[in-house]
């Protein structure tokens, strides 16, 4: 394990299909007036609103409604929330819906008692909070991107063309608790559900494949990869197999909630590239992760030759005997392109509304990290999302 670290996770989980009832259990530490924040109406169809709102009128509490939460949650929404969380002094901000309506919850927690504006002050700055927070909760219903459990929020502003995520170093930016129910991602549409597999894969690969050092965290790496792939399939086939859906909803969590990071390097180059197309097209978060994951792992194979070679024996079980390193490395990534097609997942960026002409503006707005086994030109960068175009 590299360096010195440090490992808190303040949120407190409660999983299961009978979770939601321990919001009774978290509802008293907070005070009387709750920010109910929700997306565009998938809670109102499937129930889960209904049941949220009879548990909070039970308890006392006042409701300040906050729905249509986009995905990919933008700046101007933002201004909006922490509007009425001043106007209405709410103590508890509760997100029910998937990763957009807790990062926005959390982006509202560390605005509403800040006089700075946010969007300067967290996504161009990457400042961390320096007022109090209000509380954030959430009720998950999206499973993907580990959002319920850490202390990312990614906010998009077209204006400028930038899809931003602050990962805060400070700890009390995670939700004080979160509902996990694998019952309610039950109703997701199979697109969605795909797409949140394929973010929790890439969540893992973005922190495996980096260093070549021998540390624990990668290999709790590749037993969630591992499930996750077996459940996947299983969900892909039967939707409501309540064994999967549940292996899938806890791997996300964990996949993203620090502890796989730990004592090691990082890339998230993925990310980077991803973004910078969701900034131009609004696409779906984990399809824009598919679309680029290919080009970029081929094109970085050489300078990370063992890990891949490692990754192809251990996650797709590739045999060794008479083959070369590379040979073997390469037959990784074609077992993980053939369990990509299988999802359905986005293979290349047209399919998501990316043109030869919004090439370089995308390249302008990806973000070079510096983690991983190659740390790309910008040169490069249009190689591989040139080559994503198909
Ligand atoms: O808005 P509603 O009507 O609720 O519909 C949503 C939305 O259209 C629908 N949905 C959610 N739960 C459902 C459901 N439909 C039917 N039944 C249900 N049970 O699903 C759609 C997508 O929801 P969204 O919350 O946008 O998806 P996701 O959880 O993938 O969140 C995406 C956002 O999270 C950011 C992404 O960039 C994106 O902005 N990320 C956050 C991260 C973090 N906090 O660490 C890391 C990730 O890498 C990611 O960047
Ligand atoms: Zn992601």
């Amino acid at each position: 394990m590299l360096g010195n670290f440090e490992f808190a996770n303040k949120t407190k989980l409660y999983f299961g299909e009978d979770s939601l009832n321990y919001l009774n259990t978290e509802l008293p530490k907070y005070g009387k007036n709750v920010q109910l924040i929700y997306g565009g109406g998938s809670i109102k169809k499937n129930g889960i609103y209904d049941k949220v709102v009879e548990i909070l009128k039970a308890g006392g509490k006042e409701i300040f409604e906050d729905g249509g939460v986009m995905p990919n949650p933008t700046v101007e929404k933002l201004y909006e929330g922490v509007e009425i969380a001043r106007k209405n002094h709410v103590d508890l901000l509760l997100a029910v819906g998937g990763g957009s309506c807790c990062d926005y919850a959390k982006a509202v927690s560390v605005s509403v008692n800040c006089s700075e504006d946010p969007w300067e002050k967290y996504y161009v700055k990457f400042e961390e909070p320096s007022c109090e927070l209000v509380p954030v909760g959430c009720v998950l219903t999206m499973v993907g991107t580990g959002s319920e459990m850490n202390a990312g929020s990614v906010i998009t502003n077209h204006a400028t063309k930038q899809k931003i995520g602050h990962v805060f170093a400070d700890e009390n930016v995670m939700p004080r608790f979160s509902i996990l129910n694998p019952k309610f991602t039950y109703t997701l549409p199979e697109r969605q559900m795909v797409a949140g597999i394929y973010d929790i894969f890439s969540h893992i690969c973005e922190q495996y494949f980096s260093g070549e050092d021998d540390n624990t965290s990668d290999y709790i790496a590749e037993g969630l990869m591992k499930s996750l792939i077996h459940s996947s399939r299983i969900a892909l086939k039967n939707p409501q197999d309540y064994e999967a859906r549940s292996n899938i909803m806890w791997t996300a969590t964990w996949a993203l909630n620090t502890l796989i990071a730990k004592g090691k390097t990082t890339d998230w180059m993925v990310h980077m590239l991803g973004q910078a197309v969701g900034a131009y097209t609004d696409a779906t978060h984990g399809m824009t992760l598919s679309a680029v994951s290919l080009p970029y792992y081929r094109h970085i194979l050489p300078y990370g030759l063992q890990k891949f070679k490692r990754f192809a024996v251990e996650v797709w079980g590739v045999e060794t005997v008479n083959k070369s390193d590379e040979q073997i490395a390469l037959e990784g990534l074609d077992a993980m392109e053939g369990w990509m097609r299988e999802l359905g997942l986005a293979m290349n960026l047209r399919e998501l509304g990316v043109t030869e002409d919004m090439i370089e503006g995308i390249t302008q707005s990806t973000l070079i990290m510096n983690g991983g086994y190659k740390v790309l030109t910008t040169e490069e960068i249009v190689t591989i999302l040139t080559q994503s175009l198909e």
